[in-house]
């Protein structure tokens, strides 16, 4: 066993012991990616190898905290359900002793390779005293990866006004014959870009130019960049840290959101439009895309935000993936919607049609913490449409349609555990129609608004009995269809517990 096998196996005994009480955890989710236990940040490594698709993610696999970057692991045949692997890359070489950042993975002759960034402290600022690099390993069975002996494959950035030391999470994909790689960076004076490189062979890089950066308004680093074309357009989707809150908006520590236009691959330049968000909730972070087999393009993120409280540490676990949401572009903005393949999970329908609610109202058999509500509603000449979400004697999650400030709220002020606060987005009804599509998980609400046109997520923390659902509004208003399932889980830790099995408490 060499150094990196042996570090992944130290690690991979620890998580072990702790496993099976995490999997306990009254908030532990049913059907997102989360940690077998300890500390998960962004989604990494995205990619479809062998007919499997594979999902890695930042890991501290020593506590609840984050620390020095591991990359954890998961893999699926459908995008659904996700079997827990053992961790892939562990920090241990001189480039990367104190951590494998966040990064990208891409087939070639057949291995899997995945680009990540091998970060080292210099001192105790981890603002100014550190040596961030871009490296490779690679896999023949797409579960253990030896790293590259060319490591690293990037030692610094270019030079011009590049900053030297933040120089971190490399997307890498192929078009023509070559392959390419969008990296985060800052200016010298501090203002958000991204770095595109070209190669051959994805060992020697050769700098193109920056393909784009902040005029000021879009923060002071720009995280986790993804070039990717869709439906025409070529999209620049970036982590931007520091943008100012404007209104309603930006209101999270850091945002992700996105540019289009068009990218011309010969100079590595993106000619681009506004900057929007891709989710207005509280806990969306670090999103990554890949290309499935038939041509689309799918989306997680860590759900999540820096600095937020995660209760969940208290159960020795901190942190969970969105659900993979399809993207699409409609009127020049992105769409993102919940997979279609996500429907597997769903049983034990309850529907209603055509039902009218004037203040306070509930439906037999729609609740539950953990499931699916379809809900396409007339709100007329309402002025509030509320519908609550794990409701129990003291708590509340509420979604408020407010027609005089053409906004929807999200306000966990009552939720449980962990901040409260509100997020809002802006919204314009046609026809006075409401479409959303709410995900609920043990301590997770995912609402998609008029088919992804805005989407909200966040952790919520309440008690376990809080599973009620309410529906409220001031004046008449139609609920033309009111469609719940419960949903399965779909989370196995077989590739990683001896005694593991799909986690199906409750
Ligand atoms: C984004 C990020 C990345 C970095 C990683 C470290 O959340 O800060 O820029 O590679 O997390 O865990």
């Amino acid at each position: 066993m060499n150094k990196h096998q042996l570090e992944i196996q130290k690690a991979q005994q620890y998580i072990e012991q702790y496993a099976e009480q995490v999997k306990q955890s009254k908030w532990y989710l049913q059907y997102h990616i989360a940690p077998p236990a300890f500390w998960m940040n962004d989604p990494n490594g995205l990619s479809f190898f062998r007919d499997e698709y594979h999902v890695f993610y930042q890991h501290h696999p020593f506590s609840p905290e984050w620390g020095p970057m591991y990359w954890g692991h998961v893999k699926s045949k459908d995008l659904v359900h996700w079997e827990h692997l053992p961790i892939a890359l562990a920090p241990e070489s001189p480039y990367d002793r104190d951590g494998c950042f966040s990064g990208s993975a891409i087939e070639k002759d057949g291995k899997l390779y995945v680009m990540y960034t091998g970060n080292r402290w210099t001192g105790a600022d981890q603002d100014r005293d550190l040596k961030q690099v871009q490296c490779l390993a690679v896999s023949e069975d797409g579960v253990q990866f030896e790293k590259a002996i060319e490591n690293p494959v990037l030692s610094n950035p270019p030079e011009g006004n590049i900053h030297p030391l933040h120089f971190r999470d490399p997307k890498v994909w192929k078009h023509g014959e070559f392959y390419y790689s969008i990296i985060g960076s800052r200016t010298m004076d501090h203002r958000g870009q991204a770095l595109c490189y070209q190669s051959k062979d994805l060992v020697r890089w050769e700098f193109l130019d920056v393909a784009a950066k902040s005029d000021g308004s879009l923060g002071y680093m720009w995280e986790c960049p993804n070039l990717f074309h869709l439906d025409g357009r070529d999209v620049l989707m970036f982590s931007p840290q520091g943008m100012n809150p404007e209104g309603n908006l930006n209101q999270n520590d850091h945002q992700s959101g996105y540019v289009m236009g068009n990218f011309d691959y010969k100079k590595g330049l993106l000619d681009h439009g506004n900057f929007y968000l891709l989710d207005y909730g509280f806990d969306f972070y670090a999103p990554q895309v890949m290309k499935t087999p038939d041509g689309r393009t799918v989306l997680m993120a860590w759900m999540a935000m820096w600095e937020s409280d995660m209760p969940e540490k208290e159960d020795q676990w901190a942190g969970a993936m969105t659900i993979p949401r399809e993207l699409k572009v409609k009127d020049g903005k992105i769409l993102s919607s919940p997979l279609a393949e996500l429907k597997q999970l769903r049983h034990d329908p309850v529907a209603y049609q055509n039902e009218w609610v004037k203040g306070t109202c509930t439906f037999p058999g729609v609740e539950g913490d953990c499931l699916e509500l379809e809900i396409l509603v007339d709100v007329k000449q309402a002025r509030t449409f509320d519908i609550v979400f794990r409701m129990g004697d003291e708590e509340q999650t509420v979604l408020r349609f407010d027609r005089r400030g053409k906004v929807i709220t999200l306000d966990r002020n009552r939720s449980g555990k962990g901040e409260g606060g509100q997020r809002q987005v802006p919204i314009e009804l046609n026809q006075n129609r409401l479409y959303l599509q709410v995900l609920l998980d043990k301590s997770s609400v995912e609402i998609f608004v008029n088919g992804g046109e805005q989407v909200m997520t966040a952790r919520i923390y309440p008690d376990e009995s809080s599973k009620g659902i309410q529906f409220y509004s001031d004046r008449e208003v139609e609920l033309i269809t009111l469609k719940k399932w419960a949903l399965k889980p779909s989370i196995s830790f077989e590739g990683i517990l001896r005694k593991g099995g799909i986690c199906s408490r409750g």
